[in-house]
């Protein structure tokens, strides 16, 4: 099914089933009458996916609101759509692409998609080299130069993946263009014991390419001759990274989209991390959760529950935003890296076709890890005026043993869970919690590179679940380009000190911001 023909999800009986349930009480639902009168609430909104568990339990939502979300994604042809993605069909229609990045774990010969072939020639090729980059002594430094998905998912992982990564190697990354970043890094490695991975679809991104070019230049500053061992591309313009003096290179192709792209060759500093073992083990985790995004039945598909209840909460709750708390540190990156798959998938002001949206879409994503978020920003959360649903993630084994961190750590993920739906009532005054604020639970039974991909799966299907409700192409991003645009003008302009036709402020600002 092609994107133009998906109705309006605010155009089925469906909605209006759900205007209706909505109108006749189920904005006065309350958590706490909902647990006393349904014992088998746990049961009936908590599941287990591969290798994740979710207890959803604690949302405002019903088994009638979520039979009617259920009808609502039948209606919109979620499956149809779904399977087109899977079917390789070009669902990216403003950009007339596929998306395939499913494809990037499928093992090989599982399906018939042609591209599979090259997808495993280059896996292959790109872990051989991460081997070998990993029993290299002489490399102690690896520098990720890359931005936006070229740096969010890697970061993300590298980190989460800690336990597992290779003693001697120290990891480095920059995204800014913002020279401050690059320079402290500069100052801390040295030109024979480090490898530049410039990482980037387009390999055109300014904050990148400025990156890159000052890499390199300090480089042969540094007396550095051998480009081919000190340097690497990631990116689906070989060409490009040829010209640029860059030999050693590992491609994928236009229907990964940025955001989507840890899997292929940008996933290259994961790979030097983890290892191939470990780099597959991702992979594999992965796959088994588009097995389960594709084989489910919509009632028990992870991705798919929560992609409605995401609708749901914004389209009916009218919850603006959602704060990530992931009680591990090593996930310290994963709220930004989820910030850019949904915001920048659903952030769209017009469907598929062009017209104007009739509902909200994406929420703002934001977070920090428990417990820190605890003495920061849980004030709001709890008392605050804005009701924000939270997600709470947690991992049954910690990757150390020391003391009785990880029980108190645990206790707190919990408790605070347990305080958002709870609230406090007779304390008075101040001390009052209204409650009633809805969280969902995630465990994993240990952070590793087989629950990381599963996780991060879960993710992103569960973004194409609520783009699709919405009927919009979630793999676009029109709106990053006329900010690229101005600030091109505006560079010329600082450089020149003309302010011929701006506006005043903009005027003011490039007069008081030129290095003239
Ligand atoms: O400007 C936004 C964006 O296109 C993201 O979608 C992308 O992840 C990022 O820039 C980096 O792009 P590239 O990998 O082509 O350098």
């Amino acid at each position: 099914m092609n994107q133009p023909d998906r109705p309006r999800c605010d155009e089925t009986p469906a909605w209006r089933a759900l205007q209706h349930l909505w109108g006749e009480g189920a904005r006065g639902f309350d958590l706490r009458n909902a647990f006393k009168t349904d014992e088998g609430r746990l049961a009936a909104f908590s599941q287990h996916a591969p290798h994740v568990f979710a207890d959803l339990s604690r949302n405002l939502i019903d088994a009638r609101a979520q039979a009617l979300l259920m009808q609502l994604a039948r209606e919109c042809g979620l499956q149809a759509h779904r399977d087109a993605m899977f079917a390789g069909e070009l669902i990216n229609n403003t950009e007339e692409r596929a998306v395939k990045h499913w494809l990037l774990r499928t093992p090989r010969g599982a399906v018939s998609d042609p591209d599979l072939a090259e997808v495993h020639d280059t896996l292959d090729a790109m872990l051989a080299y991460a081997s070998q980059v990993r029993g290299d002594t002489a490399i102690t430094d690896i520098v990720n130069i890359g931005i936006g998905g070229s740096d969010l998912g890697p970061q993300m992982a590298v980190a989460a993946l800690e336990a597992y990564a290779v003693a001697g190697k120290r990891f480095h990354f920059v995204s800014n263009v913002d020279g401050h970043e690059i320079d402290g890094v500069l100052k801390r490695v040295r030109p024979e014991s480090t490898l530049f991975l410039v990482a980037s679809k387009t390999f055109t991104t300014i904050e990148t390419m400025t990156n890159a070019r000052s890499a390199k230049a300090w480089f042969e500053s540094q007396g550095g001759r051998n480009i081919a061992r000190h340097f690497a591309a990631l990116t689906t313009n070989i060409s490009a990274a040829r010209e640029f003096g860059i030999t050693t290179t590992f491609g994928f192709r236009d229907w990964v989209g940025g955001r989507y792209s840890l899997w292929s060759a940008i996933g290259l500093p994961i790979a030097i991390a983890i290892g191939a073992q470990g780099f597959r083990s991702l992979l594999q985790g992965a796959h088994e959760m588009d097995m389960h995004f594709q084989t489910a039945a919509l009632e028990s598909n992870l991705p798919v529950r929560l992609g409605l209840l995401d609708v749901w909460y914004r389209n009916f709750h009218g919850f603006a935003s959602r704060s990530i708390a992931p009680y591990h540190s090593h996930l310290k990156r994963l709220p930004a890296y989820l910030q850019q798959l949904e915001m920048e998938s659903n952030g769209k002001r017009v469907d598929a076709q062009g017209r104007a949206m009739g509902v909200e879409t994406s929420p703002v994503l934001w977070g920090e890890p428990g417990t820190n978020g605890q003495h920061a920003y849980f004030q709001m959360l709890h008392q605050g005026t804005q009701v924000t649903p939270v997600e709470f993630i947690a991992v049954k084994q910690p990757a150390h043993d020391l003391g009785d961190h990880h029980l108190q750590l645990m206790a707190n993920a919990i408790a605070q869970a347990q305080a958002l739906m709870q609230g406090q009532h007779d304390a008075g005054g101040h001390r009052d919690f209204p409650g009633n604020r809805p969280s969902t639970f995630f465990v994993l039974d240990r952070l590793e590179p087989a629950s990381l991909g599963a996780f991060l799966a879960l993710y992103e299907h569960r973004v194409f679940v609520s783009g699709s409700i919405w009927g919009i192409n979630s793999f676009d991003q029109w709106g990053v380009e006329l900010g690229k645009v101005l600030a091109r003008d505006i560079s010329a302009r600082l450089a020149s000190g003309d302010v011929a036709g701006l506006d005043a402020s903009s005027a003011a600002l490039v007069r008081m911001l030129s290095p003239r």
